[in-house]
């Protein structure tokens, strides 16, 4: 690598998706085309000290704790690297906004680590890929951009609020109540807001143990009908921690809290979050099981890093 460069991470996801035709959006195996083919496409590289490396491949509902852990140690490594400006990760858009909070949680990213996705396979006539990979690059390349962000359909957005907000649309993401962070137009950035500080995500661990020590965190949700016996079949499997995404402000269904007020007083950590798409879950001072503001998916990760920064969690099953 020479001089300040930008190193583009590969895992998959429809962003490197090829399908049966060009006129088929749903027809289409995601994970396919090499991150080398996904930048040859862009024009905006050329001339920019870009550097690929494919770190996995994978439709990205099957992420798992082994590429997360490889992806967070080639980031940590990669931003210890004075001639590193910044890294941008394409990634499936299902879940990649749980790998970019789980990121923002244990990297100190002083750089832009800039995760970017597409709705539309590559092959596909209306492929958002390219444009939203060129989008990517551009943050990574803006003086003083840092932190973990997720790029996508020319908004930048953190990675603590965003969530995919729908299934098909090619401007799939929001952050609710926050708003975007910035835009991308045109290859520039306008921020809407500052960039976070450098280490904002917590930080929590110097580093991430290997991932047979992961707690095993569940999430259940409330809803009408709800039964306690999910709860009591987790416990006896040795969950290490449940997640519950509740309704509203974290309400439970009664059968549900009982059970779940038990497994607490069995040691099981249990954390509330709420079904609702937007706002967070406010704490009452007469709370018998503690609240997360975070959405139910990043308050299972939040958990999984507190009880492994703990040390002392049950193993992954
Ligand atoms: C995936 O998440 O890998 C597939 C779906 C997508 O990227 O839109």
């Amino acid at each position: 690598m020479g001089s300040a460069s930008i190193v583009v991470l590969g895992t998959g996801g429809t962003i490197a998706g090829t399908g049966a035709s060009a006129t088929s959006p749903l027809d289409y195996r995601a994970g396919v085309l090499p991150v080398t083919q996904l930048l040859s496409s862009i024009p905006s590289v050329a001339g920019l000290p870009v550097h690929a490396e494919q770190l996995a491949q994978i439709d990205s509902k099957d992420m798992s704790p082994a590429v997360w852990h490889r992806l967070a140690t080639r980031c940590a490594a990669l931003l210890a690297q004075p001639q590193v400006r910044g890294i941008v990760v394409t990634h499936g858009t299902d879940t990649v906004e749980e790998t970019a909070f789980l990121l923002h949680q244990v990297l100190a990213a002083d750089k832009p680590v800039v995760l970017t996705c597409a709705m539309r396979p590559a092959t596909d006539l209306g492929s958002d890929g390219p444009q939203n990979l060129a989008d990517a690059i551009a943050v990574a390349n803006t003086p003083g951009a840092a932190g973990v962000l997720l790029v996508c359909a020319g908004r930048i957005h953190d990675p603590v609020q965003v969530s995919k907000v729908h299934p098909y649309r090619l401007d799939a993401f929001d952050a609710g109540d926050a708003g975007p962070v910035g835009f991308v137009e045109d290859g520039r950035v306008r921020l809407a807001r500052p960039w976070r500080s450098a280490g904002a995500g917590g930080c929590r661990l110097a580093a991430l143990p290997e991932v047979a020590q992961w707690p095993w965190v569940e999430i259940l949700a409330s809803h009408a009908g709800a039964r306690g016996t999910a709860v009591q079949l987790l416990c006896a499997a040795g969950v290490a921690g449940i997640v519950v995404a509740g309704t509203g402000n974290g309400s439970l269904h009664a059968e549900l809290e009982a059970a779940l007020l038990q497994a607490q007083a069995r040691g099981i950590r249990v954390v509330r979050a709420s079904r609702c798409a937007a706002g967070r879950v406010l704490p009452g001072a007469a709370d018998r099981l503690p609240a997360s503001p975070l959405s139910p998916v990043k308050a299972r990760i939040a958990l999984q890093l507190e009880l492994l920064a703990a040390g002392g969690a049950t193993p992954a099953a």
